[in-house]
């Protein structure tokens, strides 16, 4: 990771200190708030004062002396990085940095894409476990908050250079399960898969459809609501399916199959992939080891019948509800697949940090399998954490629903997105005279664009208000607007081209691109952010600010009036950067940028 402008004069700063025989953090130098002042500010000076090193301008000039004349090495930096330096009252240690250093820096920057950011952290494991689609049950909007957020972070720390492995963890081995091997039966009580005598090979051909076990798995689930004996039958065929029996395995296959189908399709008009596609099924050979161990630590007890973890602080008390990971009846439950899963994760892939987008609204079952997995000590190698969001809410504050009230399907609501867009690039008149195709994939880029960025923009513990409308639109903080912005500077670029005008290599900075440079500058620091806090809304902010300060640039700096050919191109070449750095900001969003629009 290239060092940035801060961590430098910080540095030489630092040292400067450590000559006067103060702490070398002192040194730290920070982005001014007052440009006109300078464009650092180093506030070392006040803070030396608290320890006792008396008047702060007496050291705050102290420092500046000492980084003319006695701190050689620093001094030899400062003369590259250091215009100007000036003390203010109190102890203000003021600077303007050299401009042609600041070119230099960004050109350094832009060598690669991934400007500066990317680090060697192949070593470090980062499982990110995502998208929870269930099977049999087409995604809705619930489904929406955790495939983008999700893929934005899976994108964003492999950028960063982490490790990264993406899991769907699919829905696949709960009551739904068992529910739907009953309601199969009624229908077609004579298929193989019923048979117990039978012991195999069963048919290759599924069959049901994903239509099947929409009509079924909702009508079961109804009737297990009211009917004892439907909710036992449904519960009996789950115990079943786990401990093994072949025709149901055989029956589940399918259903997983004719699933995972239908819920690629969904994922891939969303641009959203993931390395595995493992479900609760898969935790189900870790299972045994992992309740003979938390037996045999004394970590659960028998409790009427059941295996539970009880949470209690040191008087015995109860500190939150126990994880029951296995009813008396046998059966597993959601939290045994997902500390057996969490266990597959650190003690079998050596994940360090495992992190679960999932819905806020269980973060109580979260911290019942975080505090298992603590107390088997899990978190001796690896961190896990709930990364988890809010809800999407409709304009009446309650939970996004269809007009008619009913759940809103992803796939339709991918396709309102769709509806919005191309009425939005037909009334602003983009792309009019574009081929019939070409229209196409942009409205669903712009459509895609639309949904993830306003999702994103927001922190994401926070709930936000579905409002399509505004989304789409071409000004304000929105994803159609950031694509606008890219396509114009490709745009200006190829404009320029065309007379010849080409992008040359970075010049001395002037007034006029320094709030851009710096701008352009601040992308590490945006994404460690990002990481550290696992929150995209970071970059989102600083990408809408970034083409906020490229469309004010570019009124202030007329580029192709330039009558100096080699600023031009210098000029040509900031546009470049800040259109590039755009891209690759929203392609780590998930958002594909357009050559024209
Ligand atoms: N399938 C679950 C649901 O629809 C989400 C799974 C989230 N991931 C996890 N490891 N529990 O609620």
């Amino acid at each position: 990771m290239l060092p940035s402008i801060e961590q430098e004069l910080s540095d030489i700063f630092g040292q400067a200190f450590q000559s006067l025989e103060l702490p070398f953090e002192l040194g730290a130098v920070q982005r001014s708030n007052r440009p006109d002042l300078g464009d650092f500010q180093c506030n070392g000076a006040m803070a030396a004062a608290k320890l006792g090193a008396g008047n702060p301008f007496v050291t705050a000039e102290k420092i500046v002396e000492a980084l003319a004349n006695n701190a050689p090495a620093a001094a030899l930096r400062g003369d590259l990085l250091i215009e100007k330096l000036d003390v203010v009252r109190p102890g203000f240690i003021n600077l303007f940095i050299k401009t042609d250093y600041l070119a230099n820096k960004l050109s350094q920057f832009a060598v690669s894409n991934s400007f500066g950011c990317a680090e060697n952290l192949s070593d470090h494991k980062v499982m990110i476990d995502f998208g929870g689609p269930n099977v049999a049950k087409s995604m809705h909007v619930g489904h929406l908050r955790t495939a983008i957020i999700g893929d934005a972070l899976q994108r964003i720390f492999r950028f960063k250079g982490y490790k990264v492995v993406s899991d769907a963890h699919l829905g696949d081995w709960g009551t739904q399960m068992g529910m739907l091997i009953q309601g199969l039966k009624k229908r077609q009580p004579d298929l193989i898969y019923f048979d117990e005598h039978h012991t195999g090979p069963y048919p290759q051909q599924s069959p049901v459809t994903i239509q099947d076990l929409e009509l079924i798995y909702p009508e079961e689930s109804g009737f297990c609501k009211t009917d004892q004996q439907a909710a036992e039958k449904a519960r009996q065929a789950t115990l079943e399916l786990q401990n093994g029996r072949a025709g149901y395995r055989a029956l589940w296959q399918h259903f997983v199959n004719v699933s995972v189908a239908t819920l690629k399709r969904d994922y891939g008009e969303l641009g959203v992939s993931f390395d595995l596609w493992k479900g609760e099924s898969d935790a189900d050979p870790f299972i045994q080891p992992l309740l003979d161990e938390l037996v045999e630590k004394a970590i659960s007890i028998q409790d009427q019948g059941a295996l539970i973890v009880p949470f209690r602080d040191e008087e015995g008390e109860n500190i939150m509800p126990p994880l029951i990971l296995r009813k008396s009846d046998g059966a597993v439950m959601y939290g045994t697949t997902d500390l057996a899963t969490l266990y597959e994760r650190v003690r079998d892939d050596k994940a360090q940090t495992v992190l679960y987008v999932v819905d806020g609204r269980q973060q109580q079952h979260f911290k019942q399998v975080f505090a298992a997995a603590d107390l088997l000590g899990f978190n001796q190698t690896s961190h896990y954490e709930h990364s988890y969001f809010g809800t999407v809410n409709g304009k009446d504050g309650k939970p996004f629903k269809t007009r008619s009230g009913g759940v809103m399907k992803l796939h339709d609501l991918i396709q309102m997105a769709k509806d919005e867009a191309r009425k939005k690039l037909a009334e602003s008149n983009f792309g009019s005279d574009f081929p019939e195709d070409e229209k196409e994939d942009i409205a669903h880029k712009v459509a895609i664009a639309t949904l993830k960025f306003a999702d994103l923009r927001n922190f994401r513990i926070k709930d936000y208000i579905f409002d399509l409308e505004k989304f789409s639109e071409f000004e304000g903080k929105t994803g159609p607007y950031l694509l606008m912005q890219v396509a114009r500077i490709k745009s200006i670029l190829r404009k320029a081209k065309a007379v010849d005008a080409v992008t040359g290599d970075l010049l001395e900075t002037t007034d006029n691109e320094k709030a851009l440079t710096f701008r352009l500058l601040d992308f590490p620091a945006v994404i460690d952010r990002t990481v550290e806090k696992k929150a995209p809304h970071f970059l989102c902010e600083h990408l809408y600010n970034l083409a906020q300060e490229f469309s004010s640039f570019y009124q202030k700096q007329h580029i192709m009036n330039e009558p100096n050919k080699a600023r031009q191109a210098s000029l040509l070449r900031l546009s470049e950067i800040c259109m590039l750095q755009l891209e690759q900001g929203l392609a780590l969003l998930g958002i594909e940028s357009l050559e024209r629009m």
